[in-house]
C-alpha cells in the first residue's frame, strides 16, 4: 500500500540518548506499515530554513544501525529562535516564513518534531502560523516536560549518573573523602534524586529543596561517628548558593549552569574537617549508548506518532502515562513544568533511607523528626484526598500524579530483566 504520504522528522534542542531510536521507529513504521516516504531534516528548523531545504530520504536499512547510538544523526540546534533569529550583523529577524516555505518545498504532508518544551512551543507556533500538520515527541534528560511521566533520554542519563556514583564509592572510601557529584537537570532535580537513590548517595541536593550547609556538615560528622569515614553527595546543577545565587560557567549570553559542586566542596571543607573532591558529569549524561528503557520508550513514541498522522490527529504530543502511550494537545502537554515534588514519593524515600536532603538535621538523633515529617506528609496526602491514588499506584507499581517525581512505572527487577535480555539478544 502506498498512499503517497511524505512525512518529515526533525530533532530539536539539546541532544540526548534515544533520539536516533525514535527516528528509526518512525521510519520503520511509516515505511513498513503505511508505505509512506520519510525525510530526515538536518539540524532542526535550520534544515527547513536552508535553500534548498536540507533533508535526507530515510530507509529502514539506513536507520536500523542507529537504534543504540546516542546523539542524533540528523543533527540539532539549541540556537536561533526562528521568530527572533540572530543575524550576522547582530540584528534579530523573524525567519518563520522561510521555515514554513521549506516544509512545503519538501512536499511534506506532516512533520514529527522531537524536542523539549521550548522546542515544542516554537514548532507549534510555526505549525499554527503555516498550517503544518505537527506531531510532537518529548525528549529531555531533565524529564521536566509537563504531562508525560517520562521523556526520551532521562533513563540513560540516570543510568550514567548512577554508574558514576557507583564508581565513586570505592575511591571515596579508600581516601576517606567526601565526593561531590554534580549532575545536570536544569531547574529540575530528577536526575540527582533518581541517581542519588539508585547509587546509594548519602546527601542529595536538588533545586526544589532549600538546604543549610550546617545540616550537610552535621550529616557527614554523624556518619563519621557511626564509622563511615566517607560520604557521597549528589548535587543538581541549579542548586543555589547559600545566598540564593545560581552558579554559572563563564560569561555567556545564555545561562550555562555549572560550578555549584565546587562551591559546596569549598564550603563543606571550610566548615568541617572533611577532605572533599568534585566530579562534574556534564555532557557524559547525554551521550553513549541509550538504555533499553529509552529505546523502548523511543520505539513506542515513534510508532504512536506515525499512527496519529495516519488518523489525521495533529497538534498533539505523545505521552507516557499509566503504563501506556497516550496523546494530548501540545499546548496542554507543555503548559505545566514538571519539577520534583519536595513531598513526593522519591523525596520521602530518600528521607526514609536516612539520606540528607539538606533541609533538616539527620542522623540517629534526628530519626524521630524524619519519621514525623513523613507522617505529616502522608497525613497531608490523605487530607487532600489523593491517598487512594497514591496507595493503589504504589501497590500496582505505577507512578501516580501526586508523586510527580516517581521515575518508573515498573516493578522491581523488571528493568534489570530488560537489560539482560538486550545484552544476550544483542538488540531489541
Ligand atoms: O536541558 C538539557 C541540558 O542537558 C541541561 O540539563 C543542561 O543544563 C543543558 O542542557 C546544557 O546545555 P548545553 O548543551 O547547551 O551546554
Amino acid at each position: 500500500m502506498n498512499t503517497g504520504k511524505r512525512i518529515g522528522i526533525l530533532t530539536s534542542g539539546g541532544d540526548c540518548a534515544g533520539l536516533n531510536a525514535v527516528v528509526r521507529a518512525v521510519t520503520r513504521c511509516a515505511i513498513e506499515v503505511y508505505g509512506w516516504e520519510v525525510l530526515g531534516i538536518n539540524k532542526a528548523t535550520h534544515g527547513l530554513m536552508s535553500r534548498p531545504p536540507q533533508a535526507i530520504q530515510l530507509t529502514t536499512q539506513q536507520v536500523d544501525p542507529y537504534l543504540t547510538r546516542g546523539g542524533t544523526f540528523l543533527g540539532t540546534t539549541t540556537k536561533g529562535d526562528p521568530f527572533a533569529f540572530p543575524m550576522t550583523d547582530g540584528s534579530l529577524m523573524d525567519r518563520s516564513q522561510e521555515i514554513i516555505e521549506g516544509y512545503y518545498q519538501l512536499g511534506l504532508d506532516a512533520l514529527i518534531g522531537i524536542g523539549g518544551d521550548g522546542s515544542l512551543a516554537i514548532l507549534r507556533k510555526l505549525a499554527q502560523q503555516g498550517g503544518i500538520n505537527l506531531v510532537g515527541i518529548p525528549k529531555t534528560i531533565d524529564n521536566d516536560v509537563g504531562i508525560t511521566e517520562r521523556s526520551i533520554g532521562f533513563d540513560t542519563a540516570v543510568n550514567i549518573a548512577t554508574e558514576a556514583i557507583d564508581r565513586l564509592h570505592f575511591t571515596a572510601a579508600s581516601h576517606s573523602r567526601v565526593m561531590i557529584v554534580e549532575v545536570m537537570g536544569r531547574d529540575a532535580g530528577h536526575i540527582a534524586l533518581n541517581a542519588g537513590i539508585a547509587g546509594g548517595a548519602n546527601i542529595i541536593l536538588i533545586p526544589e529543596i532549600a538546604y543549610k550547609i550546617e545540616n550537610i556538615c552535621q550529616h557527614i560528622k554523624q556518619r563519621q561517628q557511626e564509622g563511615y569515614d566517607y560520604s557521597i553527595a549528589v548535587v543538581s546543577e541549579a542548586v543555589r548558593t547559600e545566598s540564593g545565587a545560581l552558579v554559572e560557567k563563564g560569561h555567556f549570553t545564555d545561562c550555562r549552569l555549572g560550578g555549584i559542586g565546587q562551591y559546596l566542596s569549598e564550603r563543606i571543607s571550610a566548615m568541617s574537617d572533611a577532605e572533599t573532591r568534585v566530579t562534574v558529569l556534564g555532557h557524559t549524561q547525554r551521550g553513549g549508548i541509550s538504555s533499553p528503557l529509552d529505546r523502548i520508550l523511543a520505539s513506542a513514541f515513534g510508532v504512536a506518532a506515525v499512527d496519529l498522522i495516519a488518523q489525521g490527529q495533529f497538534d498533539r504530543m505523545v505521552t507516557w502515562q499509566e503504563r501506556s502511550v497516550k496523546s494530548v494537545p501540545i499546548a496542554e502537554a507543555i503548559k505545566d513544568y514538571r519539577a520534583v515534588e519536595p513531598n513526593g514519593t522519591l523525596a520521602n524515600t530518600a528521607r526514609g533511607l536516612g539520606i540528607c536532603l539538606g533541609d533538616l538535621p539527620t542522623g540517629r538523633g534526628a530519626a524521630a523528626s524524619a519519621a514525623e515529617l513523613r507522617d505529616r506528609l502522608v497525613t497531608a496526602d490523605l487530607s487532600s484526598g489523593l491517598s487512594s491514588g497514591l496507595s493503589s499506584g504504589l501497590s500496582s507499581g505505577l507512578s501516580v500524579d501526586v508523586s510527580a517525581d516517581v521515575s518508573a512505572d515498573m516493578s522491581i527487577g523488571e528493568h534489570a530483566e530488560e537489560k539482560l535480555f538486550t545484552t544476550s539478544a544483542g538488540a531489541l
